[in-house]
């Protein structure tokens, strides 16, 4: 090959015109996808997914493709085979986002890709990042010198809060230090807890109420047989909307027992941490902004994409003492601005702070509030109506804006059957493709759970919801009671 032939080939720049073309096809292609979401199954397509899977197998392209070429089964066959999470029918697990100007706050951030790590390589759009932060301290009530960061998600966010309560709780002597979650915690926190160092034999799992909430007494029990044990109690975690019931922990009490034990109080608002921003749900939270650190997830409650979470820490200069680090070849660490590798594990990162920035600055926060209240008003007025139908119990009305129930009969007869009719309902309505509903195993019942969280469920798609699972329960009732008479008389 003749250099000038190499040269041609090293050349990985493209001209201004075939940049615009290629923005213009996947422009095209993203639209067209966004318009039809109402239209394709909520649950996504999969069949014959594994057999799909394996024939994708492929080796290393030697060659390049034009890019329509590339995009065509990208949304034609494998988007597709999908949960449609960004969809309005999506009402399972806790669903996510998706917000369109956050998307083009990441091309913005990918394409100029300057460097947010250290802030003097980028202080203006660092100080972008130290605003979206400060906001989420302002609705969280957190304290002036609190500091934040930008994580891949809730389980960092949860990682880096262990990390840093650890560092100043325990120092060195990791193996005393107990933490204590709920047994309806996120199961995060224990893989957190062992990447930080806390193996699963310091984890202590409490009992909940009868409305899945953390016993108090129960951990103060447990606090004192740690200490009785020569063992150092270090941390506590409350949640505020639990996943499988969207539960919140009495905040408060467990501040105050966090407080009189010196223990370190992480308040997991990855679900419903969100909800303090609208200031006539703040008594939902009560005692939230008193916790040590807080994982807030964007990509949940302010509809980001995924990838997006974040943490609070009301000592600021705990995190700080926890992360901060310099070398040789790098500018001297500055104290007045936020400067997130001193704040954060990471150094070369990509730039979360512009994604919520340029997107709460697009709508406005009024707007963001409308629409969690409106969420939380929808799941309330979907529960009265869900609680009517014959056959369904309500075992958790929403604290938020998620509840959960089972189907109860006596043509069921026995748990495990009702277990089975609930978990049938779940997948009957999400079978008929607008609606997707997932349940859980909590304690020996299998839940079935509605939340409301995504940005494009309005009433429409909650009537939709209430309706289907109406004529899916009755359907299953009519079918047992069929089974019931088909049965010989004993
Ligand atoms: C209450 C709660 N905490 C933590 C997490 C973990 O967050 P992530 O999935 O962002 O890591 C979740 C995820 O669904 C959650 O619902």
């Amino acid at each position: 090959m003749t250099s000038n032939a190499n040269a041609d080939l090293a050349d990985l720049d493209l001209s201004s015109a075939e940049m615009q073309a290629m923005g213009e096809t996947v422009l095209a292609r993203v639209v067209a996808h966004l318009g039809a979401l109402h239209e394709v199954p909520s649950c996504g397509d999969f069949t014959g997914i594994e057999a799909l899977c394996r024939s994708m197998r492929e080796a290393v392209p030697e060659q390049g493709e034009a890019l329509e070429a590339l995009l065509a089964p990208l949304f034609d066959e494998w988007i597709p085979r999908s949960f449609t999470t960004p969809g309005p029918g999506y009402f399972a697990y806790i669903p996510g986002g998706g917000i369109y100007p956050a998307a083009l706050a990441d091309f913005i951030a990918d394409t100029t890709n300057r460097y947010t790590g250290i802030w003097q390589a980028a202080p203006a759009l660092v100080q972008l990042e130290a605003n979206a932060l400060d906001w989420l301290r302002d609705w969280m009530q957190f304290p002036e010198d609190a500091r934040g960061l930008f994580t891949t998600g809730g389980s960092m966010a949860m990682f880096n809060a262990i990390a840093c309560a650890r560092e100043k709780l325990l120092g060195n002597d990791i193996r005393a230090g107990t933490l204590y979650v709920s047994s309806q915690s996120h199961h995060c926190i224990a893989k957190a807890a062992k990447l930080a160092g806390i193996a699963h034999d310091r984890v202590r799992v409490i009992g909940v109420d009868s409305r899945f909430r953390l016993r108090v007494d129960e951990l103060e029990l447990a606090i004192a047989a740690d200490r009785n044990a020569g063992l150092k109690p270090f941390m506590v975690f409350s949640t505020a909307g639990t996943t499988n019931t969207g539960a919140v922990d009495p905040i408060e009490a467990i501040a105050d027992l966090a407080a009189r034990e010196h223990l370190w109080h992480h308040v997991d608002g990855a679900y419903g941490g969100f909800f303090h921003m609208v200031p006539e749900l703040r008594p939902l939270l009560a005692g939230l902004p008193r916790a040590d650190s807080l994982t807030l997830d964007p990509h949940k409650g302010l509809f980001m994409p995924y990838g997006t979470g974040a943490l609070l820490v009301r000592d600021g200069e705990a995190l700080r003492a926890l992360h901060s680090s310099t070398a040789g070849y790098l500018p001297d660490n500055q104290s007045e601005f936020y400067d997130p590798a001193q704040y954060g594990p990471d150094l070369s990162r990509g730039f979360p702070g512009l994604r919520v920035w340029l997107t709460l600055k697009f709508f406005g926060a009024a707007r963001y509030r409308a629409a969690l209240a409106e969420k939380r008003a929808l799941a309330v007025w979907a529960t009265q109506q869900i609680a009517r139908i014959p056959g369904i119990v309500m075992d958790a009305e929403p604290q938020l804006s998620l509840f959960a129930f089972h189907l109860e009969d006596p043509r069921l007869g026995t748990r495990e059957a009702e277990n089975s009719a609930t978990r049938a309902l779940m997948e009957r309505v999400t079978g008929r493709g607008q609606v997707m509903l997932t349940g859980a195993m909590t304690g020996d019942r299998f839940l079935g759970r509605v939340c409301v969280l995504s940005f494009r469920t309005r009433r429409a798609e909650t009537e939709l919801c209430v309706r289907q699972l109406a004529e899916e329960t009755a359907l299953l009732l009519a079918e047992a009671s069929h089974a019931h008479a088909a049965q010989p008389a004993q």
